[in-house]
């Protein structure tokens, strides 16, 4: 409709995930022409900044340069010179290039973007400053239908604060006013449903969006397509045929820098309780009525609710420590200064889950997440189950393990799915290895990925809450962690020491094998 606008509201504007993942992911949308007609960008923030300062800061975040895949200063802070430059070297839109993607016109299109960015500075707890952004607001909207959007990107403590001022003084008058928030959503069942109280004061279910940033993951949106589009995988996803479902999250970086976040929540709560189990709610849910947000998140919370809540035994946990090599000390995560020195919180932990329905009885959903580990990957592995009466046993000797079939989504880096086969080998013997069936996307599909919190900022825009976690969903969630996070805590468990930029503790091998199971590695795929 020419006649509404939206503007979207970046609360906390000056932190780290506005200027890594926000303002980026809106100049993208901008970019691909998926922002509607008329829209305003505002941040908002305490420090005193002028319209202009913020531009500044924002052109530093933003980047022509869309290869996710490395960090380096190539693709964090050029953006304006490398528009300059790719523009005058490349023809095509987004070609790909030695060194990544790139995209055309992109200074020119960089600074109309900017052109859109405001700036306000105010207190998060302040009525009268968000009115004052109201009064901004209403200017750029000219009398025009007003959606309005707030993205908190603001520590827990003054969500509500931010929350309430937001609502009361800064709601849209003619159109709706939606917000996004971020974990965390509390620290366990309690806290987390006072939080969702205290929102529901202010706004309705169905102005509230929950993130899990990694539900707007290409490869976790394709679970569903891979599940319900296909004949071949659906009638194994059972009991019948799967015997085990591993979910993993490595990272090769330590807490530096987000101690002070961190150490109130731990592994458990910033991987486990969110990514992992949304994951494994849309890997395990039953066929959804149809793709509609409600009918999916249905079936997530029925299979949450299914689940039995995890168990002492069934957890192991670690924290990273110090580690030299070629000459290089990492830190341990006590180095931090913002943790404290006898700190006890998980920076690794694994876990079995146990989903109690007649599809997945038994099954060990296995969960690892891990910081500061050797590699840095995001999967789900599929093990199936032995063929029985193997003709072909002998060829395996005893390691029948070797002989099952694994499904592999990989999630990130370099997105893939791969179905691991038994084969013959070529020539006059009779010898089997197990080969790959592979769907590289980077092979397959030309164009870059999106980042997650594209996709999400469109849909928030769009009002599509599939992505989105609802509040019963949110409940469930934590009834299945809260326990074993308290009596952790009040145990005061010591977790396994394991040295930066290892495979992690063996303790994780050790639950594993209680339930049978071998963790799947990159290594030995290869
Ligand atoms: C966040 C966690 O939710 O996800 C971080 O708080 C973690 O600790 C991050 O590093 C990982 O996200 P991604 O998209 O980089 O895998």
């Amino acid at each position: 409709e020419e006649k509404s606008t939206v503007s979207i509201t970046v609360v906390g504007a000056s932190g780290d995930l506005a200027k890594k993942k926000i303002f980026p992911a809106l100049f993208a949308l901008y970019y691909e022409g998926c922002l509607p007609e008329q829209f305003t960008v505002f941040g908002y923030a305490r420090s005193k900044m002028t319209d202009a300062e913020l531009r500044n800061m924002v052109s530093r975040t933003l980047t022509c340069r869309i290869d996710k895949r490395s960090n380096s200063a190539l693709s964090f802070g050029l953006g304006p010179v490398f528009a300059l430059f790719e523009s005058k070297l490349f023809g095509l839109h987004e070609r790909l290039h030695p060194f990544g993607f790139f995209r055309e016109n992109c200074g020119e299109k960089m600074e109309q973007f900017l052109e859109r960015c405001f700036y306000h500075s105010g207190q998060y707890d302040s009525q009268a400053d968000f009115a004052e952004l109201d009064k901004k607001l209403k200017e750029h909207e000219a009398g025009k239908v007003s959606n309005r959007l707030f993205y908190l990107s603001i520590p827990p403590n003054i969500f509500i604060d931010a929350v309430r001022c937001a609502s009361l003084s800064s709601s849209s008058p003619n159109g709706w006013t939606r917000v996004i928030v971020e974990k965390p959503f509390g620290r366990d069942s309690e806290s987390s449903a006072a939080l969702t109280r205290a929102l529901k004061q202010y706004l309705k279910e169905d102005q509230i969006f929950r993130i899990d940033h990694y539900l707007g993951k290409e490869l976790v949106e394709n679970l569903s397509v891979l599940r319900f589009s296909n004949l071949i995988f659906e009638p194994l996803w059972s009991r019948q045929f799967i015997r085990n479902v591993q979910l993993i999250f490595a990272e090769d970086f330590g807490t530096e820098g987000r101690g002070g976040y961190f150490d109130n929540y731990g592994i458990i709560r910033d991987i486990m309780q969110n990514h992992l189990l949304q994951i494994l709610a849309l890997f395990a849910m039953e066929t959804p009525v149809s793709l509609d947000a409600e009918d999916i998140r249905n079936e997530k919370v029925k299979v949450l609710r299914s689940m039995r809540p995890l168990q002492l035994d069934d957890v192991a946990i670690g924290q990273y420590k110090s580690h030299t090599r070629g000459g290089v000390t990492y830190p341990a995560y006590t180095d931090d200064k913002t943790v404290p020195k006898d700190s006890l919180t998980p920076t690794f932990a694994a876990a079995a889950l146990f989903i109690d329905n007649a599809r997945w009885d038994g099954v060990p959903f296995l969960m690892k997440a891990g910081k500061a580990l050797h590699d840095r990957r995001a999967e789900i592995r599929v093990q199936f189950r032995h063929v029985p009466g193997n003709l072909y046993k002998r060829n395996f000797g005893t390691d029948l393990d070797q002989a099952t079939n694994e499904l592999v989504i990989r999630v990130q880096p370099d997105e893939a799915i791969y179905l691991k086969i038994n084969n013959k080998v070529p020539g006059l013997g009779m010898r089997l290895d197990r080969s790959n069936l592979n769907l590289l996307y980077a092979a397959r599909y030309s164009k870059e990925i999106p980042d997650a919190y594209e996709r999400l900022l469109l849909d928030a825009i769009e009002g599509e809450r599939r992505l989105f976690i609802r509040s019963d969903e949110l409940d469930a969630a934590w009834s299945l962690f809260t326990p074993v996070l308290k009596e952790l805590e009040e145990k005061k468990i010591v977790p396994e020491y394991y040295p930066y930029g290892s495979r992690g503790p063996v303790g994780a091998h050790y639950l594993a094998a209680r339930y049978k199971v071998r963790w799947g590695d990159i290594a030995i795929d290869k």
